[in-house]
């Protein structure tokens, strides 16, 4: 998306991305496109099949007790929803546009060192002087790269954000004592809208691909091993959380894909160090209940491309000088929002009877007041202010 925004305004770049091309376009992610995230899309120019095939929802089901609840989205934000369009194909549409406008984009490029983002990386100056240099292995030859700037858009896992020196980043975690095990299921969605629902036996989420795919996930334990999970056990377990009075049905399909996802709430401060940028989750990683994760990103590469191209264009950096404490005014708002929904929705196999009554007073309130299901419809859909 970076490399996209910025070759738009006439600025050259290099994405090394370690994985393979198949591997980073099957790579499942949550994809709930808000407001402002489609928007960037469809003005690069890059909206096209979004807008043919992602699903616009207006609302999102909580279900808890037995009893389901709608929160109503355009009523409570003043007219907005959000576009359910998997992360994959986001990326799909993304490397094909580099490709097609001919960007270097490098697969199985990875990138063993960064030197010199600091050597000169005193805003003030003009992009002369010091520059960065990534050193990277692709094929059996290594490379090295001379930038202007280095963006680190590599994950939690990636080495971007371990380069910038020790003592420097003031970093937040927060772990949960549970996980997610999501499947993808060749099978029509059984309802319209997403359900998060909460269960004495734990968290689980109905979510889509497309009218045809199904994805769920199901609160497990982060120790939980996918061997004890069959195809039956899970299809079992997720219609016992989706029970409901009235009558509903889970529809079951061939399950294609299983995995585990850890639970994570992190932070890192600045998200600059001199010549390297930090963006999407190298600096932060939100647990997945919320969706929020791909709108981080997109949040941050938007606001540095525009940053990167008034400091390029006319050595302007007062945005580039800006650009963490903006975006982690964002950042800490999802990181809020993110935490909030999880521990309202998952049971915590470790506390008590007491706080599984405050989770389901608040949840009962969330959907009884209009104060506080706006609270969660703003979030939801990116446009509660930070
Ligand atoms: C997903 O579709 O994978 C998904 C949707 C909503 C979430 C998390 C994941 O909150």
């Amino acid at each position: 998306m970076l490399s996209h925004l910025l070759h738009l305004e006439g600025i050259d770049s290099v994405v090394l991305e370690s994985r393979s091309r198949d591997r980073v376009e099957q790579r499942q992610r949550a994809g709930i496109l808000e407001q402002g995230t489609v928007d960037v899309l469809r003005a690069s120019g890059v909206g096209d099949r979004m807008d043919r095939q992602g699903l616009v929802h207006e609302g999102i089901e909580l279900r808890f007790d037995r009893e389901c609840h709608r929160i109503d989205f355009p009523s409570l934000t003043g007219g907005r929803a959000v576009m359910v369009y998997a992360q994959t194909e986001v990326v799909k549409d993304l490397i094909a546009r580099r490709l097609a406008d001919g960007g270097h984009v490098l697969f199985e490029a990875e990138a063993t060192a960064v030197e010199g983002i600091s050597a000169d990386g005193t805003s003030a100056d003009k992009m002369d002087g010091g520059r960065p240099t990534i050193t990277f292995r692709h094929g059996d030859a290594e490379h090295t790269l001379r930038c202007d700037v280095v963006v680190a858009c590599d994950g939690f896992h990636g080495m971007g954000r371990r380069c910038v020196p020790a003592g420097t980043l003031h970093t937040w975690t927060r772990t949960y004592p549970f996980a997610w095990l999501g499947i993808l299921a060749d099978v029509p969605p059984s309802c319209d809208e997403l359900i998060y629902a909460r269960h004495e036996r734990g968290f689980a989420l109905h979510s889509m691909r497309s009218p045809t795919v199904s994805r769920l996930y199901l609160q497990v334990t982060p120790d939980a091993d996918l061997a004890d999970w069959s195809d039956e056990r899970i299809w079992d377990e997720l219609e016992a959380r989706f029970a409901v009075h009235s009558d509903w049905n889970l529809e079951r399909g061939p399950i294609t894909e299983k995995g585990i996802t850890p639970m994570r709430s992190f932070v890192a401060e600045p998200m600059r160090h001199g010549r390297l940028f930090l963006a999407g989750d190298a600096a932060h990683i939100v647990p997945p209940t919320g969706a929020k994760g791909l709108n981080l990103a997109v949040a941050d590469v938007t606001l540095l491309a525009r940053a990167l191209t008034r400091w390029f264009a006319d050595g302007d950096h007062a945005a580039v000088d800006a650009y963490s404490q903006t975006a982690l005014r964002r950042v800490w708002r999802a990181e809020h929002f993110s935490y909030l929904m999880t521990t309202m929705l998952h049971p915590d196999p470790e506390a008590g009877d007491f706080e599984c009554r405050l989770q389901l007073a608040n949840l009962r309130y969330t959907v009884a007041s209009t104060a506080a299901a706006t609270v969660v419809a703003e979030n939801y859909v990116g446009a509660a202010s930070a």
